[in-house]
């Protein structure tokens, strides 16, 4: 099977990074080479830009969307380009996706300078198989509450959270060859039966 980059995309607490790594152990254990990371981050570069991004607010939102492109340049010619060409699978929390939910539909960034970002910094690459946990915006951040570690982009209020959830819903929408919804309301286990039941269908695993 050639090498391919899962990623996952969903709303504060939709359990994203627990299905991450559900999905990373899962691949192992098939007795694959995986990769699992994370954006922004996944690379000492990266994670520098990660610590500016959450560390303060009122970046200016082209400003913001820059930085998100610089750390996922850095995390791909440094992390996954080297991982796929080395025949893993990398599966990724978050990736170009949340930049067009967060800073273009949450933020009011322009589209046509994500457009411009992504071709300067990525080419035309692009995730092989996105998941997107869909979880209705009160329920996802009560449950980031609960857990304790809202961070800035958890307290922006309900409105900004419904654009991203309603931008990720209409990016499945425009690409479902890509990207499939996972309804992440229900209980954990069966949000992970669900992740590897698409994972299995969309990649043609046995
Ligand atoms: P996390 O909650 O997955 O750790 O991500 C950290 C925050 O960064 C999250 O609230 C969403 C935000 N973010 C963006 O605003 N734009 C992006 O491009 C990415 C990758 C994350």
């Amino acid at each position: 099977m050639s090498p391919r980059l899962i990623t996952f995309e969903g709303g504060e607490g939709s359990g994203k990074t627990t299905q991450v790594k559900f999905l990373a152990a899962w691949l192992a254990e098939s007795g694959y080479s995986v990769l699992r990371t994370r954006e922004p981050g996944g690379s000492a570069g990266a994670e520098a830009i990660r610590g500016l991004l959450l560390g303060r607010s009122g970046w200016d939102p082209v400003a913001e969307m820059a930085l998100h492109f610089a750390a996922r340049r850095e995390h791909w010619a440094k992390t996954i380009a080297p991982s796929l060409a080395a025949g893993s699978f990398v599966v990724c929390d978050r990736f170009f996706d949340s930049t067009l939910a967060y800073q273009v539909a949450g933020q009011g960034a322009p589209r046509r300078t994500w457009e411009q970002l992504r071709a300067a910094t990525l080419g035309t690459a692009a995730p092989d198989l996105t998941l997107y946990l869909d979880i209705p915006v009160e329920l996802g951040l009560a449950r980031a509450m609960a857990r304790g570690d809202a961070n800035r982009y958890d307290r922006l209020g309900l409105d900004f959270h419904e654009r991203i959830r309603q931008s990720f819903l209409s990016q499945a929408a425009a690409e479902p060859g890509r990207i499939a919804v996972l309804d992440a309301s229900r209980p954990l286990a069966e949000v992970s039966a669900a992740v590897i039941a698409v994972a299995r269908g969309r990649l043609g695993m046995p």
